[in-house]
């Protein structure tokens, strides 16, 4: 990477790793199998041909200087979920920042008992761990926070993208899902020991199953999306959201307003609501204190505090 598009010979490179030519060679051969393009060999010398794509944490930390997630990025190319991985290394007492990164999910997990696709190398599939000092009812609210955190990301990289938040945890554009949050928590009663927050964004994908109502942001824009330029703008305003919430008093208001005011599904959305194996509609009536969605339906204004909101 220091030497990108310059020939490198293989004994330059092997001194500088303290090691052999031929150890260089079968690490450039590995290298080439997972997609990145050297040219060269090792009589002549090696050429990167393009920096890849890979969310390498080399390549991310220099971007997230001054944030709480420049420390611990853990990089993975096959896991079965950065989530589980996550909560289990938090319940080792991985302080809070950490970041999980994988190329590819082999195991995704969504909400409810549900998958989530994460083919190689073409979505984000990102968790982190964060330790705040708030209790367990304020975690809506932070789930609330990432999802401003990736919209914010997304334009930030194209303002031309208008992603809409849908409650809690979706962003859609043009009304299919580009991106899911997953927030898992170890908590007592009134305290939270852990919070991991997963974030699944379908980034380069080029078409999805048909039965699911899924877009990526390659599909809306027409072009290529850098993932290391999308991940890096999604840690820091994430880094920023959290920051402001654990020490600003008006952060809580301040995300719930903003909330309502970047998605149609706060106000006036005609909805169904799927919760607990029953059902019910109505129209959305904004955020209560809390950050639950509340449904005028025909007996009153209800509270959803869980499940699936859908547009009828
Ligand atoms: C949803 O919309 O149902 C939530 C999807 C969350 C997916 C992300 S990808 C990174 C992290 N690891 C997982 O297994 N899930 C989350």
């Amino acid at each position: 990477m220091e030497h990108a598009t310059v020939v490198v010979s293989g004994t330059k490179i092997a001194e500088e790793i303290s090691s052999s030519r031929s150890e260089v060679w079968r690490l450039i051969q590995q290298l080439r199998g997972l997609g990145v393009d050297v040219a060269g060999h090792p009589a002549s010398g090696y050429q990167l041909r393009s920096v890849p794509d890979l969310l390498l944490p080399e390549i991310l930390r220099p971007f997230l200087r001054g944030t709480i997630f420049d420390a611990d990025i853990h990089h993975f190319y096959k896991i079965g979920s950065t989530n589980t991985a996550a909560m289990a290394a938090a319940a080792d007492g991985a302080p809070e920042g950490n970041v999980f990164l994988a190329e590819e999910q082999t195991a995704g997990r969504g909400r409810g008992a549900n998958a989530w696709q994460s083919p190689r190398s073409t979505g984000i599939y990102c968790s982190v761990i964060l330790r705040p000092a708030l209790p367990p009812s304020e975690i809506l609210v932070l789930s609330l926070a990432a999802g401003l955190a990736v919209q914010a990301a997304i334009q930030q990289v194209d303002s031309r993208v208008k992603p809409d938040l849908k409650w809690p945890n979706d962003i859609l554009v043009d009304g299919k899902k580009i991106c899911g949050i997953l927030a898992e928590m170890n908590a007592e009663a009134t305290r939270v020991r852990y919070i991991v927050v997963g974030i699944g964004i379908n980034v380069n994908q080029q078409s999805f199953p048909k039965d699911l109502s899924a877009t990526s942001l390659r599909l809306v824009s027409g072009s290529e999306w850098s993932r290391v330029e999308l991940v890096a703008a999604l840690l820091k305003s994430l880094d920023r959201e959290y920051g402001e919430l654990v020490k600003d008093p008006d952060a809580h208001e301040s995300i719930l307003r903003r909330f309502a005011e970047n998605s149609s599904w706060v106000f006036g959305k005609k909805v169904r609501i799927e919760e607990n194996g029953s059902a019910f509609e109505g129209t959305t009536e904004g955020l209560d204190g809390r950050g639950f969605l509340q449904v005028r339906t025909l007996h009153g204004l209800q509270t959803v505090l869980s499940g699936t909101v859908r547009e009828r």
